[in-house]
């Protein structure tokens, strides 16, 4: 068992969270995370309307009896989504926990906050988990460079922005981006975190609804598989690499705009990724930790195969350390 501020705070058992996913984040994969006694987020505009996302709260409940929440991500769009009235769907669904991402949470944390609602903010910037915080957030969880989606603008990779955000913030922080295994989870509470969020770990699991072949491209891929799209729009965004988003970065750098390339990373392609299998149809978020993923294991396994090992690193190998006394020939 890993103890930490976040586990005894939001009342889960382990330190490990599945964060919000763009058409993964189904009530199958929420319940297996909740069973394995993590914490998964349903993503609420995975959902066409607030009603579905009512129907998928409570499909979700059908699976487990334990605690799980919802990311709502407010992200720029041609067309914005009626955030209202998905956040008014989370309140009447009696969801205890809520990942907001993308925005300035204050609103949003305000209304949630009324209901007993405790809100985790996902920032990229230390700037921002601090006004997450002075906004009354209950957790940042707080996404590296290495991160899959969305990764701010300023490039500061998780070994130094986790220190720095931890540092400085009162309330617990979760590490996110780049973490796929027990020496991820290790490390990141070496940092000073109080757990790790996770999205393409969790991508790659028995439970998650996306077809087998992409699962299987992320177990071949190596860390260098990515790209980063959307970087002259100033919101970057780290997908698999692929013909779709090795053309997008071409046209960026070409000085192509938004409407140059807005087919290519429709929605509707990605979607297809994750529906037919069909790598090439269009974008889809992967992370570096790409690299260190090497099975599709069932989500109960890679959660107690996780803990197993962070406990093992602690207690045993970092302890050893400590104990080993020096050789006679290095004295
Ligand atoms: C397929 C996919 C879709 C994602 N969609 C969202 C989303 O809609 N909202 C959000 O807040 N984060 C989203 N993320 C980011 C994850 O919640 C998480 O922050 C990120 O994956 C952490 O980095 P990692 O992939 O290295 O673990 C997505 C990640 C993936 C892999």
């Amino acid at each position: 068992m890993l103890r930490t501020r976040f586990t005894e705070e939001f009342g889960i058992e382990h330190p490990i969270v599945q964060g919000g996913m763009m058409w993964v984040g189904r009530a199958e994969l929420v319940a297996a995370v909740a069973n394995a006694g993590a914490l998964g987020f349903i993503t609420a505009l995975t959902q066409p309307t607030p009603d579905d996302l009512r129907a998928e709260v409570a499909r979700t409940r059908e699976l487990t009896d334990r605690p799980f929440g919802v990311n709502l991500t407010i992200l720029p769009s041609i067309t914005p989504p009626p955030y209202e009235e998905y956040r008014q769907a989370i309140i009447d669904s009696g969801v205890t926990i809520v990942e907001i991402a993308g925005a300035n949470p204050a609103v949003h944390t305000a209304h949630l906050k009324e209901h007993g609602i405790k809100v985790i903010h996902k920032a990229t910037s230390v700037k921002h988990a601090l006004k997450a915080q002075q906004v009354g957030v209950d957790a940042v969880s707080i996404d590296g460079f290495e991160c899959a989606g969305h990764p701010g603008e300023q490039d500061i990779p998780g070994l130094v922005l986790i220190p720095a955000a931890a540092r400085v913030l009162d309330i617990p922080v979760l590490a996110s981006g780049g973490i796929a295994d027990g020496r991820g989870l290790a490390a990141a509470l070496a940092l000073g975190a109080d757990g790790v969020n996770m999205g393409t770990r969790f991508l790659c699991t028995q439970e998650s609804s996306i077809h087998h072949a992409v699962k299987e491209k992320i177990v071949a891929n190596s860390e260098l598989e990515t790209q980063l799209i959307f970087r002259t729009l100033g919101n970057t965004a780290r997908v698999a690499d692929n013909e779709v988003s090795r053309k997008v970065v071409e046209i960026e750098r070409a000085g192509g705009t938004f409407a140059d390339i807005a087919d290519l990373v429709s929605g509707r392609r990605g979607r297809k990724v994750f529906e037919n299998g069909d790598l090439d149809a269009g974008i889809w978020s992967a992370g570096l930790c790409q690299g260190l993923i090497d099975d599709i294991p069932t989500v109960a396994e890679l959660v107690d195969r996780m803990v197993a090992e962070a406990t093992e690193i602690i207690t045993h190998r970092l302890a050893e350390l400590v104990a080993a006394p020096v050789s006679a020939d290095r004295a």
